[in-house]
C-alpha cells in the first residue's frame, strides 16, 4: 500500500504532475475534481443528507490559478493572511484535484478563501462520515505548526477510505501520518 500523496510547503507537487481525469465535484457543479474523488464526494454528501445544502466552492486549480489566487490575496489581504490561508503555488493540494473546499449554503454570500462550514448540523453529519468515504479534514486547529496552514474547517482531502479511517482514528495531521507510515513500511 502506498502512502497518500503529501503536498505542502516542504513537499511541492512532483515535477510534471498531472491530475487524473476530472469530473464535476458534485452533480451540476462547475467545480472540478479528479473523477474518483468526485464520485466519493457526491456519495458522501448524499449519505450525509447534504444534497443542495453542501456546495463545492473550490476543487482542482491549475497551477496558473493557484498563482493568480496567491497574488490576488497577497495584494488584498497582505502576506501574513496569505501565508496562513493560501498554499504557495506549486505546493497546494488543490493542484492535485484531490482537495475540495466546501460551504454550507445558507443563502449568504460565499467567501471563496474562507467558506462557512460549521461543526454542527449537516456539516457534522458530513464529518462523521467523511473517513468512510475517503476524506479527511486536512487543516485542523492545533496542527498549524505541522501543516503550515491555519485551521480550515472547509478544506477536505481525499486519501481513500483505508488511510482516512486510520488518520481519523489516530488524530494525526497528514504530515504526521505519512512520516509514521514511511517509518513502518520504508520503500
Ligand atoms: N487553502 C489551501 C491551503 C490551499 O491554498 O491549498
Ligand atoms: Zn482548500
Amino acid at each position: 500500500m502506498k502512502p497518500p500523496l503529501l503536498v505542502n510547503a516542504w513537499h511541492p507537487l512532483p515535477a510534471g504532475y498531472a491530475p487524473g481525469g476530472l469530473s464535476p465535484a458534485l452533480p451540476g457543479s462547475q467545480v472540478l475534481l479528479e473523477s474518483g474523488c468526485a464520485a466519493a464526494l457526491a456519495a458522501l454528501v448524499k449519505s450525509a443528507g447534504g444534497e443542495g445544502r453542501i456546495v463545492a466552492v473550490s476543487g482542482y486549480r491549475p497551477h496558473s490559478e493557484q498563482l493568480a489566487l496567491w497574488e490576488e490575496v497577497l495584494r488584498d489581504k497582505g502576506e501574513a493572511f496569505t501565508r496562513r490561508y493560501v498554499a504557495l503555488p506549486g505546493c497546494s493540494e488543490h493542484e492535485t484535484g484531490l482537495a475540495i473546499d466546501l460551504a454550507l449554503d445558507d443563502g449568504s454570500e460565499i467567501d471563496f478563501i474562507r467558506p462557512y462550514f460549521p461543526y454542527d448540523g449537516i456539516c457534522a453529519e458530513f464529518r462523521a462520515k467523511a473517513a468512510e468515504f475517503g476524506f479527511i479534514e486536512r487543516y485542523q486547529a492545533g496542527k498549524e505548526p505541522v501543516t503550515g496552514i491555519a485551521a480550515e474547517p472547509w478544506h477536505f482531502r481525499y486519501v481513500g477510505a483505508e488511510h482516512a479511517r486510520r488518520i481519523a482514528a489516530l488524530g494525526l495531521a497528514l504530515e504526521e501520518y505519512v512520516l509514521q507510515f514511511n517509518r513502518r513500511s520504508p520503500e
